[in-house]
């Protein structure tokens, strides 16, 4: 049986992570607004990819014989000023998440929970990915122009992601 604790906790993490879901997806409709067909669809594949983390706890808790219970969620941003500022944004936002992850994995170390340890691992590793992912965005945006060749450039490559 897990602590009550921890069980907040992962319960919580779900949630958050269904709201970095409803958050790329308010920025997917700035792109989709602006005819950036590519980018949008980047971001909607982030939210898919976000509601995945969020069902991976959600299963985690069935699993660990816990109800998991929904909250109301945090209206996002949905005033994006420009591609360049989505990116900072979603690196901020993956950044949190990171630390988040890492309070629980704290927790879970201070309960000796070595299932929840473990459970954690693959968001420990994910976490590398996805701040990586947006840093990269951040250079590739930084001093380009929205519509020039390599900003369309990047709109016909992020056309292709899949959620994998
Ligand atoms: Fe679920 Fe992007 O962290």
């Amino acid at each position: 049986m897990l602590p009550k604790e921890i069980v907040t906790a992962l319960n919580n993490q779900m949630n958050y992570e269904f709201e970095a879901a409803h958050s790329y997806l308010a920025m997917a409709s700035y792109f989709s607004a602006h005819g950036y067909h590519g980018f949008a669809n980047f971001y909607m594949v982030q939210a898919e990819e976000e509601r995945f983390h969020a069902m991976k706890f959600y299963h985690f808790l069935v699993s660990m014989g816990e109800r998991p219970h929904f909250k109301a969620l945090t209206a996002p941003n949905n005033m994006h000023e420009s591609p360049l500022h989505i990116a900072k944004q979603s690196l901020e936002q993956e950044q949190a998440v990171t630390r988040s992850i890492y309070a629980i994995m704290d927790l879970a170390t201070e309960h000796k929970e070595h299932a929840t340890i473990q459970f954690l691992h693959w968001f420990v590793d994910e976490q590398v990915e996805e701040e990586e992912l947006f840093r990269d965005i951040i250079q590739k945006l930084s001093g380009i122009s929205v519509g020039g060749d390599y900003f369309m450039m990047m709109d016909k490559e992020f056309a292709e992601r899949k959620m994998h």
